[in-house]
């Protein structure tokens, strides 16, 4: 194995050489869509026309965002909603940033044991399907508490391309087909979700064919009259509690009428001169990209160069490392205290580098804390309109199509969000992760997200909008989107589009997309102890959506001139789109 020996070059001339002649890849993706006054990208194109067209008549990025947050529960039902939960990052003209949880909260008769038998095993699906995997439900109070606060637009004028759509239908193309794929056995089960989302002939919908959802219209409809009341204290609530416990639930009227949405400062971390502002607690997300980020800052990726053995290794390390925090440290702010500016410090994040060994994988199992034991689908959309009034938002329903059912007359699938708490401490949820105590169930609790809407700036500008589904992997595909645009010069297409690696602590595998990795650079990795895995689901990978600002890579935005606005969707999203104006 012959490697470049870090020893054998001072840190001085390894970054001298990064600033002259930074090693740029060059991937075979698309360009990315451009456009000067504002830009919408989301998973589905009608949402993304939706959000434009906000923008056009004036409306700024977080009226377009609501707009969209309406539109994708009709256009992308497999994960955008009204019936599970998310996060808003917003940074603001004039540089100010907020946050906005409206994840989901537990039951108030939700315990700590309630996925358990008496043997204290778990009951495999109880957590995943039906309502007893239900979390009471954010979005129509996020969108509500951010257009009432920050945008400018009423919410009838918002919510009404969304009642069109689901009262008249629309056209699915392949990539909305694809994503109902092998969710037939599973929506079959549930009778009300079966009526929407499948032929009376129990098949699923064909290309060409319109998906109509009249229940949903008429529950968008009664919230554009009514606001979040609609849902919270009447009809809505009263359906889905109603179904709740016909069906073995604990979803109960309270819950519903005592929902509030956190706004939260977010998580800010500065890499290599770039201002980072993600999701705080109860995300995982923003304060483990931060440690990740900053365990990087040490090493010269750009030098190293995308996809060679020592920056994979540098970061499967740093990965491996943060996880461990995840999953052990973190949870609900309002019951667990967590230590977040521990871990997003630089001088933890030394601490960690000196740990890693320069060519030898580390074992996570040693990294077990004392007293801890041993597509699923989400959906992100990036907004930014002319003011540079810049809105990312990740928002779920967990899984796939969530908890899998509909409350009768309501047209709204609910989350299986209650999957994410520690149903046992040491064994793994939906997304293989070992998490422990502050991450345990308990009445009014929101489980620990890694949803990680991202904001970036530099030297007081905009500069990148970014993040994914992924569940676990949400975290990292974020997080490479980053490196890939900021370390390895490429533009925001490309840096979407790249192969992934992931790491999560635990299992103590290296996971990769097909290609990420050629069969040499796993040698080295193998050689140096890694177990390196390749994951062909592409569906748990994400779909990443970014925007970048002033050009589609760095070197555009430094030599000045390029396009304002550079939208790109993931290549790995059928339907989704980036439109500008
Ligand atoms: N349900 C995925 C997440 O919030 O991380």
């Amino acid at each position: 194995m012959r490697c470049l020996s870090l020893k054998s070059l001072s840190l001085a001339l390894i970054f001298a050489l990064v600033a002259v002649s930074p090693w740029r890849a060059q991937a075979a993706s698309p360009e990315p869509i451009k456009a000067e006054h504002g830009m919408v990208v989301t998973a589905q194109h009608l949402a993304s026309d939706i959000g434009v067209e906000v923008l056009k008549r004036g409306g700024n990025a977080v009226d377009a965002a609501v707009a969209v947050g309406y539109a994708l529960a009709v256009v992308y039902p497999i994960a955008g909603n009204i019936g599970g939960g998310g996060f808003m990052t917003i940074r603001f003209k004039d540089g100010k940033t907020t946050f906005l949880d409206f994840r989901e909260r537990a039951p108030l008769a939700a315990t700590k044991s309630m996925y358990l038998d008496d043997k204290g095993d778990l009951v495999k699906g109880l957590s995943t399907n039906g309502y007893l995997a239900v979390g009471v439900p954010g979005p129509v109070m996020g969108f509500e508490h951010a257009r009432s606060r920050y945008g400018t637009r009423p919410l009838e004028e918002l919510i009404a391309p969304a009642i069109k759509l689901a009262k008249e239908g629309f056209v699915l193309e392949q990539g909305d087909v694809d994503s109902f794929d092998g969710k037939t056995e599973r929506l079959a089960k549930d009778p009300a979700a079966a009526a929407i989302f499948l032929k009376p002939d129990g098949k699923p919908f064909a290309v060409g064919e319109k998906l109509i959802q009249a229940d949903l219209a008429a529950s968008l409809s009664s919230i554009s009259e009514k606001g979040p009341d609609a849902f919270y204290k009447g009809a809505i609530a009263d359906a889905i509690v109603k179904a709740s416990a016909e069906k073995g639930g604990i979803l109960a009227k309270k819950d519903f009428e005592q929902y509030a949405v956190r706004e939260l400062e977010p998580v800010k971390c500065n890499y290599r001169g770039y201002d980072i502002v993600s999701s705080p607690p109860p995300s995982s997300g923003g304060v483990i990209i931060c440690e990740i980020l900053n365990i990087l800052e040490g090493y010269p990726l750009s030098y190293l160069g995308y996809g060679s053995a020592e920056t994979v290794h540098a970061m499967i390390e740093a990965m491996r490392h943060a996880y461990v925090d995840r999953n052990t440290a973190l949870g609900d702010p309002d019951f667990v205290e967590n230590p977040v500016s521990k871990l997003v410090d630089k001088a933890y994040a030394k601490e960690i580098r000196e740990k890693i060994e320069p060519f030898r994988a580390g074992v996570s199992q040693a990294l077990m804390p004392a007293g801890f034991a041993e597509s699923k689908e989400t959906t992100h959309y990036s907004i930014i309109d002319d003011e540079g009034n810049a809105v990312a938002v990740t928002y779920t329903l967990n899984g796939s199509f969530g908890a899998g059912v509909v409350a009768p007359g309501t047209g709204i699938l609910l989350n299986n969000e209650m999957d994410d708490f520690t149903a046992k401490p040491g064994a793994p949820n939906l997304y293989g992760l070992v998490q422990g105590e502050a991450n345990a169930i308990a009445p009014g609790k929101t489980p620990l997200s890694s949803m990680s809407p991202t904001i970036i700036s530099k030297d007081g500008r905009p500069f990148m909008v970014i993040g994914s589904p992924g569940g676990a992997r949400i975290i990292t595909i974020t997080l490479e989107a980053i490196i890939n645009v900021i370390d390895h010069g490429m533009n925001i297409q490309e840096a979407v589009d790249a192969p992934r690696l992931h790491h999560q602590w635990l299992p103590d595998k290296v996971f990769m997309e097909p290609y990420a990795l050629s069969p040499d650079t796993r040698k080295l990795l193998a050689a140096m102890g890694h177990d390196v895995e390749i994951d062909e689901n592409w569906m748990i990978w994400g779909q990443a959506t970014g925007i970048l600002v002033g050009g589609e890579n760095l070197t555009e935005i430094e030599a000045g001139g390029g396009a304002r606005y550079n939208g790109a969707v993931d290549s790995r999203i059928g339907a989704g789109a980036a439109r500008g104006y």
